[in-house]
């Protein structure tokens, strides 16, 4: 069967790296993946007084969450966490209470950054969001993709091991998400 795969890219950069290895997953993924970006800049920022009276972008973006069998959260760090338009878009999804559209979705997260470390500290304080919406995510490979200003051309990723290393994630990504489908 194909699954349905949210793909929540955290910068609004036009020429966002993480974006850039996004779309490059993507492309690897298998056939068994149906696989679409879901923006999140058009969101305002979460305001608990809404629940009553939600903004229609809100419920157009839950719903469309909704609509998914998984999640793939591809995210930039800044200051050694996640982006606040990500960690909002993640809130306004999960609310009102009871009612969270993420939940018991499985899913995986890819940090990307230029710098060495790969976006570790984004992609371990957005996994601890995930253990409290019952996210069931894929642990390993983990996917922390490091020094990547030099590694791209355009859209293209120029470093053979990086794709190597992204084709075996995605393929792992595909064979978790079959395991964890609701
Ligand atoms: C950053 N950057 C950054 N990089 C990193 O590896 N660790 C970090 O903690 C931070 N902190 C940080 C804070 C803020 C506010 C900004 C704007 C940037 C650099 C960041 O990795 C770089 O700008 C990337 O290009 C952002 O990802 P996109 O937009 O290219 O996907």
């Amino acid at each position: 069967a194909t699954r349905k795969i949210a793909v929540l890219v955290g910068s609004l950069r036009k020429e966002s790296y993480t974006r850039k290895v996004a779309k490059n997953l993507m492309q690897l993924a298998p056939p068994t993946l149906d696989m679409e970006f879901v923006e999140i800049g058009q969101l305002p920022l979460y305001n608990q007084d809404d629940d009553a009276n939600p903004p229609p972008v809100y419920t157009e973006f839950r719903n469309r969450i909704r609509s998914f069998d998984g999640v793939l959260f591809c995210t930039p760090e800044y200051n050694r966490s996640v982006p606040g338009v990500l960690k909002n878009a993640i809130d306004v999804a999960s609310r009102p209470y009871g009612q969270s559209a993420w939940d018991g979705k499985p899913c995986g997260v890819v940090s990307v950054s230029p710098g060495a470390i790969g976006g570790f500290g984004a992609n371990h304080h957005l996994r601890q969001s995930l253990v409290f919406l019952n996210m069931p995510c894929l642990q390993g490979p983990e996917a922390y993709v490091g020094g990547i200003a030099g590694k791209l051309n355009g859209d293209t990723l120029t470093d053979d091991s990086t794709r190597d290393f992204l084709k075996g994630y995605i393929d792992a990504f595909a064979t978790w998400i079959e395991r964890n489908v609701q």
